[in-house]
Formats: structure tokens, sequence, C-alpha cells
């Protein structure tokens, strides 16, 4: 096993959508495996494929014992009228933290390491970390769904952490705000 390097905001690769899983081999248990590991030394509750710069549709999780790697995930239902606003994270940005409104509960479908068809109910937290990693493998973070002033603060943030390590500036994000604020900030 080995850790990967995680993707810090700015990289594109966060913003690209990643495609469906259609080999259930060796390699894709490997990957599991090495994500797995680098979440945990992070640490991490949750780690998408794109953050270790792979476009596979591909996470891993893992809360109190629970966890392991979801493969081709997909959004069965999820109950709008009962949502929950949590602080939460995400180790792209990393030390940063803010509220965020979620569902309570969502029902997934996914497939195992081994290709086989599964579906999951969730509740609490744990939809949490699940609806994050599924935002990610469609190029959607965190911040997407922060209010505007805490969407602000992170990017301000995350310009900060990116010049300090002397990483390029970050490209201009997509979404309602970024552009004004990408010139806002120069
Ligand atoms: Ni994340």
């Amino acid at each position: 096993m080995a850790t990967l390097e995680i993707r810090i905001f700015g990289d594109p690769v966060l913003r690209q959508r990643a495609h469906e899983v259609e080999d259930f081999d060796g390699r894709l248990t490997q990957l599991a495996e090495d994500m797995l590991e680098t979440m945990r030394a992070a640490p991490g509750v949750g780690l998408a494929a794109n953050q270790v710069g792979v476009l596979k549709r591909l996470f891993t999780w893992e809360v109190e014992e629970e966890g392991g790697a979801v493969v081709n995930p997909t959004l069965l239902d999820a109950d709008a009228s009962e949502v929950e606003v949590d602080d939460e994270g995400c180790l792209s940005f990393p030390g940063l933290f803010f509220p965020v409104e979620r569902p309570l509960r969502v029902e997934v479908g996914y497939r195992d390491l081994d290709g086989e068809e599964r579906s999951v109910q969730l509740e609490g937290f744990n939809a949490r970390v699940w609806l994050h990693e599924m935002d990610h493998l469609n190029g959607i973070l965190f911040i997407d769904h922060l209010a505007k002033h805490d969407k602000r603060e992170a990017l301000k943030a995350m310009r900060e952490y990116r010049m300090e390590r002397g990483l390029e500036a970050p490209q201009t994000p997509k979404g309602p705000g970024s552009l004004l604020l990408g010139r806002k900030l120069r």
C-alpha cells in the first residue's frame, strides 16, 4: 500500500466529472486500498478518487469502524423534507470547516469492489459523508453549498494557503460569484 498525494483546491481535477468504473480488477482494489490508507493518514472520513488525481467513480469512507470503498454510486432517494446543517470539511481544503445543509436521510445504490450491486440507507453524518463524496465525483465541492460570505471566506483562505506553499493560484472555479471573487482577490 502507498499513500497518495491529496490534490488541493485549485487543482482542475477536482472540478472534473469522474468516469464510471467498468473494470473491477486488481488495479481498482489497489487504488481503493491506497485511498483508504491515504484517507486514514490524513486523517479524514472520506476521500474521492478525484482527490488523488484519478477520474474514476470511486470513493472511500470510514466513520466509527464502518466504511470501505464505494463504486459508481447513484442517489436513489433523498428525503428533501428533513435536512440537517452541520460543519463540514474536506481534505482538499485543509483546516476549513463551514456549515452545510444536507438531507438527513438518503438511499444510495452502488457497486462494491467485486462489481456486486448494492444499496444502502444512510442517516445523519454517514449520509453527509456519502453525499459529500458523491459530489466530488461530479466535480462539485462543499464550498458550492456554502452561504455567500462563507464561500468568500473559504476561497480567500485557500488562496492564502496556496500562496504560502508556493502553489500556483487557483483557477477560477465554476459557480455563481466565483468570477467576481477571483478578480476581487487580486
Ligand atoms: Ni471532500
